[in-house]
């Protein structure tokens, strides 16, 4: 399974489809990450607050692919915000995912605090220059405070994580990203996790069954998730599906023998809501 790859900032290449890990215990995270390792994936992600970087350091340690094909991402929690606070996280972090390098560190949400945001960012720009990670961005950071950061130390972040998924397709980030070379990565791209916090919140998955997404599967002899996963690619986004079944991991990478039509396109266009499942990150967490 030959996955596209997308070039960051730093010059280093990245798939563009990945294994996101959000709402997996350690126990489901070694597993499904073992599984995605053995389907053709080479990108994980994790963060700090998952608490499940342990899981994926256990699948990692286990499995036969070399380290310089993998492509780890973690995040650092805002309780670590701050210079010397994200140097020590960052050093933990480590130690449960048993790298002695990583690939992606991004500050996992905009605090309200502007000063501990810059704090946090020159923590990752010097382990940037250590060489402890390869490349550093943000994830859910508006383009007003991806400007900031960018203004104060001229280091422009690799990759902006944020929700987007056809209901919410957020244009305006990623017109400021474009400009920027900044990647826009794409969480809950398939609406959300079935029983997980959204749907508690009372926004349930409301994409995976939507009627025109089934259409066009159907068109394609294809699934509702392998249709989104393919709007995620064509519209130059990355992406990190999650899932911790086996055969739904193996389904969601299995997307590279198809195209969505121009007219595909247009009609999930269509669909948008313009809202979110999730948090809006002026929300405090
Ligand atoms: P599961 O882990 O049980 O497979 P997100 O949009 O955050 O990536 O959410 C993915 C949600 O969709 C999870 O609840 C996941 O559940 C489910 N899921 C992942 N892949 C598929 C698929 N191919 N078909 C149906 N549901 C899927």
């Amino acid at each position: 399974m030959t996955v596209p790859t997308l070039t960051l900032n730093s010059g280093r290449t990245m798939p563009q489809l990945g294994l996101g890990m959000w709402q997996a215990s350690n126990e489901e995270t070694e597993a499904a990450v073992t599984a995605a390792l053995g389907s053709g994936y080479r990108l994980i992600d994790t963060a700090q607050v998952y608490a499940n970087e342990e899981g994926v350091g256990r699948a990692l340690a286990a499995t036969t692919v070399p380290r310089e094909e993998l492509f780890i991402t973690t995040k650092l929690w805002n309780a670590d915000q701050g210079y010397d606070e994200a140097l020590a996280a960052f050093d933990a972090s480590m130690e449960r995912l048993g790298l002695e390098t990583l690939d992606l560190y991004l500050i996992h949400w905009p605090l309200g605090d502007a000063e501990r945001r810059l704090a946090t960012w020159r923590a990752l720009v010097a382990l940037q220059e250590q060489g402890r990670v390869a490349s550093i961005g943000v994830s859910n950071f508006y383009p007003s405070q991806i400007q900031e950061l960018v203004d104060a130390t001229g280091v422009v972040p690799a990759l902006n994580q944020i929700e987007l998924h056809p209901h919410f397709p957020q244009w305006v980030a990623r017109a400021f990203h474009n400009d920027l070379g900044i990647v826009t990565q794409s969480w809950s791209p398939l609406g959300g996790s079935t029983g997980g916090l959204w749907e508690k919140r009372g926004k349930p998955n409301s994409l995976l069954t939507d009627p025109v997404i089934a259409e066009i599967a159907e068109a394609h002899g294809k699934s509702p998730a392998q249709v989104l996963i393919r709007w995620h690619l064509q519209n130059g986004l990355a992406v990190i599906p999650k899932s911790v079944d086996p055969e739904r991991i193996a389904q969601n990478i299995d997307v590279m023998d198809f195209r969505l039509t121009g007219g595909d396109l247009e009609r999930i266009a269509a669909i948008s809501t313009g809202e979110r499942f999730g948090l809006d990150p002026y929300e405090n967490v």
